[in-house]
């Protein structure tokens, strides 16, 4: 129908004859003229339609915002004053002689420019306007682009792309699964995966070799920016590579990818221990970008009158933390309030602070809530510690040690945003020595990871000692982001069975979830190990998007629903007696 997309007119197509289709992005009535800008996928061209021709002037007045129209005109160059340099097609314009409504469209509930204006609610529900947006239209553009050069990546390198089913039994990855229930097995449920890990395991020990997939996913857990109910990772599996070969390979086609879409170099990415992390950064995913770090201070604080600190710091399950932001003395008393309300839901109970106004005026130059408790002395050894200077504030934190690192941790991120430090760069990392896992409030253990990573240590080792043994896993962590995850597995089925035993699977119960695994551990399979990239939120990083809900055509909401298809919808007793099931009255909390 077209011969030519909107964004592609330019000055060398002058006289020629073109037709473009596309939708009216905006009509203006100039005196006798009317202008319509047309636009398609690739870009807005304008069109003008003067009085002489009759019939398609006539048709050009009755268009509206977002018809649909066919254009037949030619190309001119548009008159001197009149380009429009912020247009890529703003030198030209189209004179317009035939006009062709290919479907008139109703007053669009949300104008294209205006989506700020109107809540997320109402862009998912009009879905298709919101998406014909250049901005959004871009981001998915991005996204296939980047899909392709993975595709590429790995089929270069050995890897084949292998469906894996979503009719499955639950694969563990720590969230609740979506069923599915079977009518031609009464009471029986299909769980959808939560991640293809089993079959890409079996898949190595089918002698596959090398596997990926651009796999979809789907999670029953509490929804964030960064994590949606249904989501797409880029799965990878390999057999006789140990992690620092698939370490190296990953990081490959990471790198290429940013080179590639953004001409961006990563370079070598640090490595850094899962211990270091939590104690410079009271994180697992740290963001490079900022230099702040956690400093602690325990030792200094073990002595002092101050109950809060001395605790903690006498305590081995806890850690008492300084913080110091450079410039951050300039803080109100309201931020600091906000920063201890902040801090509270993670759990913190107080936030103490010293604010040094001048260094060398000793305990005259520091202004704080704390110093009478802690006495001046130590506070002055404490100055010295942190090589505090003008100008700082100095955070703490005391308590269990999991409560201060994601309280003080997110203080880190949150205050380095508010100030302004955090550097515009591309900061990845890996990060490495996970322990195998941790521990819940009552004492038992849950994997790190997945019940298939490797220990680092062998079963007698792992039996003696869980909590502190060390698996065989890796992060790929960018901007404090978790990009990506994965592990060299376990590939006996003895070994198996002991992590099994640690997490307090019986083994009935392993037989009766894992039997099919464990099989295939024991036919010969293969030393193996992979991983898994979050691809949406790769290109909500890649694309500078605030949500992985911008990069996905068709996202949930934060209550996991579509507004667009109403899902998930009722369905009918016809359906519910094939299946097997009676509905309950849903209990009202
Ligand atoms: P993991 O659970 O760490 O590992 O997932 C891998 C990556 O997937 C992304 N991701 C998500 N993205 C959006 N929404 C979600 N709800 C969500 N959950 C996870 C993250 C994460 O790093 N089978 C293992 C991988 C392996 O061991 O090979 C797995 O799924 O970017
Ligand atoms: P309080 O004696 O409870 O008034 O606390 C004195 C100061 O210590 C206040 O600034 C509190 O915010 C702070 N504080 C209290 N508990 C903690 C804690 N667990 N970690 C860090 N600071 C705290």
């Amino acid at each position: 129908m077209r011969s030519h997309y909107c964004g592609e007119l330019n000055e060398k197509l002058e006289d020629q004859e073109v037709v473009l289709c596309g939708w009216v992005h905006r009509r203006r009535d100039h005196g006798g003229v009317i202008f319509l800008d047309v636009r398609d996928r690739e870009g807005i061209a304008q069109v003008v339609f003067d009085p002489d021709t009759e019939e398609s002037f006539a048709i050009a007045e009755g268009v509206r915002n977002e018809f649909v129209i066919r254009v037949k005109g030619r190309v001119r160059l548009r008159p001197e004053g009149t380009i429009n340099e912020d247009m890529p097609t703003g030198k030209i314009e189209v004179l317009g002689k035939e006009l062709e409504i290919l479907n008139a469209a109703n007053t669009p509930p949300i104008q294209l420019d205006e989506h700020e204006k109107v809540g997320e609610d109402v862009r998912l529900h009009y879905r298709y306007i919101d998406l014909r947006r250049p901005e959004m239209l871009e981001r998915l553009r991005f996204r296939s682009k980047v899909s392709n050069t993975v595709r590429n990546f790995l089929d270069e390198n050995g890897f084949l792309d292998i469906e894996t089913p979503l009719l499955t039994k639950a694969t563990p990855e720590g969230a609740r699964d979506y069923l599915v229930p079977s009518r031609t097995h009464p009471n029986r449920f299909f769980a959808l995966p939560q991640s293809p890990q089993l079959f890409k395991q079996i898949l190595m020990a089918s002698g596959m070799d090398r596997y990926y997939q651009i796999a979809k996913c789907f999670r029953d857990e509490d929804l964030r920016a960064d994590r949606q109910p249904e989501f797409t990772q880029i799965d990878v599996e390999t057999s006789f590579m140990d992690e620092e070969q698939i370490m190296e390979v990953m990081e490959a086609l990471i790198v290429q990818v940013f080179k590639t879409h953004l001409n961006v170099d990563l370079g070598s990415f640090p490595r850094m221990s899962y211990a270091e992390a939590m104690r410079r950064y009271g994180s697992d995913k740290p963001d490079l970008r900022i230099d702040l770090e956690l400093m602690d201070i325990a030792e200094q604080m073990k002595a002092v009158d101050f109950k809060v600190f001395s605790g903690p710091a006498n305590d081995a399950g806890s850690r008492v933390v300084a913080l110091r932001v450079p410039e951050g003395a300039s803080l109100s008393r309201k931020v600091i309030d906000d920063y201890t309300k902040f801090v509270g839901i993670y759990g913190a109970r107080g936030l103490a602070w010293i604010k040094v106004n001048d260094i060398n005026a000793g305990i005259e130059g520091l202004q704080s809530p704390i110093i009478k408790f802690i006495g001046e002395d130590v506070v002055a050894g404490l100055m010295q510690d942190l090589q505090a200077e003008t100008g700082d504030i100095i955070f703490f934190g005391a308590d269990k040690a999991n409560v201060v690192n994601e309280a003080m941790g997110a203080l880190r991120l949150k205050v380095a945003q508010d100030l302004g430090q955090v550097k515009d760069i591309w900061a990845p990392l890996w990060v490495v020595d996970f322990p195998m896992f941790e521990q819940d409030s009552d004492g038992s253990l849950t994997s790190l990871h997945h019940p298939f990573t490797a220990p680092s240590c062998s079963a007698e080792e792992l039996a003696a000692s869980p909590a502190t043994a060390l698996s065989r896993a890796y992060d790929m962590v960018l901007n404090g982001t978790e990009l990506g995850g994965g592990s060299v597995r376990i590939n006996k089925p003895d070994m198996q069975q002991a992590v099994f035993k640690v997490l307090g699977i019986d083994e009935e119960e392993a037989r009766e979830k894992f039997g099919f695994l464990l099989d295939a551990l024991a036919y010969g399979c293969p030393p193996h190990g992979g991983i898994a990239f979050g691809l949406d939120r790769l290109i909500m990083l890649m694309t500078g998007a605030s949500s992985i809900r911008d990069v996905i055509a068709f996202p949930k909401t934060q209550s996991a629903a579509c507004p667009l298809t109403d899902a998930p919808g009722a369905v009918s007793s016809k359906q519910l007696r094939e299946l097997n099931i009676r509905l309950r009255e849903v209990e009202k909390s």
